[in-house]
């Protein structure tokens, strides 16, 4: 296994997410600026990833393009070892249900059915039995402390709770990677502070690496790491890495970059 792991990172094959030179027009391309420009960004297994950047600058477009979501206008992305611009619509399609999870600022959950069964959709849509993953499935429960809330439908549940539902949907199919759009966008202070050490505690748990687009610098702490976005473009050199990251450094850099 030692020699394995050795072999892998050698190779350079813990890249679970590569974009090159990614661009993304606007629909008014002839007389307006790119929505994304010239974004270089590289995602290792199990890491945690923030990108802070203002409402417009291009947060929730960037998720969508490195999801299989939407088709950039220029560049590439290797999600998982495969390139997307290269996979037919219904192969993207797969990769991103079964190998990715998102997390939406506005929960996503649907309406009539009850947290139990929206967290069950996502094998019901690739077609797969739900039952082998039952063991894991009660562990995302618990992890969530959604277990008394199993058959309350989403008008019963507050913000928080919701977002706790949706991130249980999100991570049911055991994703490699999570993408979460602002997923604290929506929630009142305590409720977004608790969403974000629970995101961090199942990165750790799982090993499941998360991409985080996010303007609130408290919530960008969290990460391993954190790139900022201006005007659809990653600002080269402003990366925070490692310990010590916290939301006055991260408010800071963003004076600094005038963002
Ligand atoms: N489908 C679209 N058509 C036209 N403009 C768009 C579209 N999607 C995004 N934009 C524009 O691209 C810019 C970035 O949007 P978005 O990615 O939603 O930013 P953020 O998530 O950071 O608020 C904005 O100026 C927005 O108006
Ligand atoms: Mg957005």
């Amino acid at each position: 296994m030692q020699s394995l792991a050795r072999f892998r990172s050698v190779r350079d094959v813990t890249k679970l997410l590569i974009a090159s030179r990614l661009g993304l027009d606007s629909p008014e391309a002839a007389r307006e600026a790119p929505i994304l420009h010239d974004i270089e960004l590289e995602l290792d297994e199990g890491e945690f990833v923030a990108v802070m950047g203002p409402s417009g600058s291009g947060k929730s477009s960037l998720l969508h393009c490195l999801s299989g979501l939407e088709r950039p206008s220029r560049g590439t992305v290797v999600l998982c070892d495969q390139e997307l611009g290269k996979l037919s619509e219904r192969k993207r399609t797969l990769l991103r249900r079964k190998r990715t999870g998102f997390v939406f600022q506005f929960f996503n959950l649907l309406p009539d059915l009850t947290v139990e069964e929206n967290v069950l959709l996502p094998f019901l849509i690739v077609g797969e039995d739900p039952a082998p993953h039952r063991a894991r499935l009660d562990e995302v429960f618990a992890a969530l402390d959604l277990d008394d809330l199993r058959d309350r439908r989403p008008h019963a549940l507050s913000g928080g709770e919701l977002q706790r539902a949706s991130i249980a949907r999100a991570l049911a199919v055991r994703p490699e990677l999570l993408f979460a759009d602002e997923p604290t966008g929506n929630l009142a202070s305590a409720a977004g502070e608790r969403t974000m050490q629970l995101l961090r505690a199942l990165n750790e748990r799982f090993q499941t690496a998360i991409l985080l687009v996010t303007h609130n610098p408290r919530d960008a702490a969290f990460a391993d790491r954190v790139l900022f976005l201006k005007d659809g473009g990653l600002v080269q050199g402003a990366e925070l890495k490692g310990e010590g990251i916290d939301a006055s450094l991260v408010f800071s850099r963003l004076e600094e970059l005038g963002i």
